[in-house]
């Protein structure tokens, strides 16, 4: 290597080989099947799929908050900017205790989540105000006054006016849409470096839902930070990110730039997903075609392509009897699909 080499940027979290079982009655589900994808500063990666296909398991196993008969392997390299961790190699945030001092410093501080339901983050016992004022005394700053004084900034920031009165009221309170600007304003309180959005404005109806997609790509630059998108929803994935990475029964089964995705989709499923995205402007009368069949429950699965009973594209002998290698389309687009390997064995 000569010194003019220039290194590529490290991303700020590489998942390696992530896997989630868990035990159940008939089996042992592989609910998060070997899934790798990378995070880079100040970016958008959106993680799309249907409901089921372990979108959330493999986002709350960043931070080490899946309930315990969720059995995970596989490595998170987290490479902070920020000190302590700055100074030394990426920490595998996998290999800390889930209830240790170590990943409750990064959580909440260095890599926040917001959820789909806002209720979920608050408690309804104690007010908005207090709420957040708490995690920035936690992470930030011991002084009441200064907490109080960046809580209530953080509230007008999101777009809440008033916010002297609506520190002091309660969740219940708060219209839905707000209490959701109130849980972005709490995660982004201690100027975390990723925030993780698990389905943020699912709940919400879409003029609200539009506010809030815009307000956190505000927020986003304004203060750099990288956001992991959870979503079932390609409309949101279009408007939000800048790298895809699609997700069916566990694995991910093709990952590329957003354009890209969408110019130049290779797994049916992806395409499928493309094909049932509602158009702006487009024939309303048409009907929306979507997939046909729903996703199996990956519980004792032989090794095989996944997609296999809803693919029209299916080669018999070929899907159905080995699991699929992910192919290198080219520096920037992988897919897991026989169609593009030359892998096809087992004929
Ligand atoms: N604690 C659990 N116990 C049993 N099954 C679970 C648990 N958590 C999630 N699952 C199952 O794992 C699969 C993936 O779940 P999830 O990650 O929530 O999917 P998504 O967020 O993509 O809708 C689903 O089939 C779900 O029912
Ligand atoms: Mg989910």
């Amino acid at each position: 290597m000569t010194a003019e080499t220039v290194q590529p940027q490290q991303p700020l979290l590489r998942v390696q080989d992530l896997k989630i079982r868990i035990q159940m009655d008939n089996g042992v589900m592989n609910a998060v099947d070997g899934v790798d994808f990378e995070i880079r500063k100040g970016k958008t990666l959106g993680l799309v799929g249907e409901s089921g296909c372990g979108k959330s398991l493999t986002s709350r196993a960043l931070i080490g908050i899946n309930p315990k008969e969720c059995e995970t392997s596989g490595t998170i390299a987290y490479r902070s900017s920020q000190e302590p961790e700055a100074k030394g190699e990426a920490l595998d945030l996998l290999a800390l205790d889930p209830n240790g001092r170590k990943i409750r410093s990064i959580r909440g501080r260095k890599i926040a989540m917001i959820f789909q339901e806002p209720m979920t983050a608050f408690s309804p016992m104690y007010t908005i105000g207090n709420q957040i004022m708490e995690a920035i005394l936690i992470h930030r700053t011991k002084n009441k006054k200064e907490a109080k004084k960046l809580a209530l900034e953080m509230l007008g920031k999101v777009g809440i006016s008033d916010q002297e009165k609506r520190f002091d009221q309660y969740p219940h309170e708060f219209s839905g849409g707000m209490r959701q600007r109130a849980m972005i304003s709490m995660a982004l309180s201690c100027n975390p470096e990723l925030l993780i959005a698990d389905e943020p404005t699912t709940a919400l109806d879409v003029t609200i839902q539009a506010q809030v997609l815009e307000l956190m790509k505000r927020l986003q630059q304004e203060f750099g930070m990288a956001i992991l998108l959870v979503t079932h929803d390609l409309g949101i994935i279009a408007e939000m990110c800048d790298e895809v990475a699609v997700m069916y029964l566990g694995k991910i089964v093709e990952q590329a730039p957003m354009k890209e995705i969408f110019r130049n989709p290779k797994h049916p499923y992806t395409k499928g997903l493309l094909r049932s995205m509602p158009r702006l402007g487009g024939n309303k009368a048409k009907r929306l075609e979507s997939i046909e069949g729903s996703v199996p429950i990956p519980v004792n699965m032989p090794p095989m392509c996944g997609f296999y009973d809803r693919c029209k594209d299916r080669i018999e002998g070929v899907c159905n009897r080995q699991s699929v290698p992910a192919t290198q389309i080219s520096d920037t687009h992988t897919v897991r699909c026989f169609l593009y390997s030359d892998q096809k064995g087992g004929q």
